[in-house]
């Protein structure tokens, strides 16, 4: 009996799938083994067990925090796509006051994470933060400004990108949004596209995941380029990142 005791308070500290298997192991104890004057502890046993299924469902539950400052519609996908998913869009941080974006994440009853310049590059808040929430990956989707060292060596490998166009032409400091689709038809490029790819302490420069091109056609405009990129966006990027996040899970 003392030893049983003992086994079920080691037991409450375990967390996840051990858990429950030792708990398993101790109900068929119980009841083949030990007999059944042990019965009465089989309500205690099934509490733990409930305990150990809720921890184990929420350390399987993967989050995602989404940094974006423009008007959110990768950030809208992303949350649509992965509702019913053990990814988990937990948090949007962002950095420009009145962005779509903040809107979409309340749509989606998302929390949002106000930052600002000085702080996010000079103490270690965002951070903590972002342990708060629990946060495994960062996406960034729209989101301007370069991600300082702390946080890229906090989250190795774990923090994903999108461009639109094909790195490594038109990327780096100043090639965002319209800038990009309107440098790509001045250069009377044929075709263009998106790049998802992982982010270092460079501008638009880690490892790449995934391309996919478009065509351009004469009479294309930057308004009618950003139009195909944003189609290539919704069908693509979702997906790259629940690859790539299950590939390393
Ligand atoms: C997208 O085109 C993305 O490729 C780029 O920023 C834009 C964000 O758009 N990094 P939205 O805010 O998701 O609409």
């Amino acid at each position: 009996m003392p030893k049983l005791k003992l086994l079920i308070i080691l037991n409450i500290h375990a967390t996840g799938r051990f858990l429950v298997e030792t708990i398993f192991w101790l109900e068929v104890l119980c009841l083949a083994k030990i007999g059944f004057k042990f019965l009465s502890l089989m309500p205690c046993i099934l509490i733990l067990e409930i305990i150990a299924l809720i921890s184990i469902m929420s350390f399987s539950t993967i989050n995602i925090a989404v940094f974006a400052s423009g008007t959110g519609t990768n950030a809208r996908n992303m949350m649509n796509y992965f509702r019913e998913s053990s990814i988990k869009i937990a948090l949007v941080v962002c950095n420009k006051p009145g962005a779509g974006v903040i809107s979409v994440a309340e749509d989606h009853a998302v929390p949002v994470l106000m930052i600002q310049r000085d702080s996010f590059y000079t103490d270690e808040s965002c951070l903590h933060q972002l342990r708060d929430y629990g946060i495994d990956w960062l996406v960034l989707a729209g989101f301007l400004w370069k991600i300082p060292s702390n946080l890229v060596k906090a989250f190795p490998g774990k923090i994903i990108n999108i461009h639109p166009a094909l790195l490594p032409k038109y990327g780096g400091k100043g090639m965002y949004g319209h800038h990009v689709h309107e440098a790509v038809i001045k250069a009377k490029e044929t075709e263009s596209g998106i790049s998802i790819h992982f982010v270092d302490e460079v501008y638009d420069n880690g490892e790449m995941i995934e391309q996919a091109k478009c065509s351009i056609e004469e009479g294309d405009t930057a308004v009618t380029l950003a139009a195909k990129i944003q189609e290539l966006e919704q069908a693509l990027f979702p997906p790259a990142i629940e690859k790539v996040i299950k590939a390393k899970a």
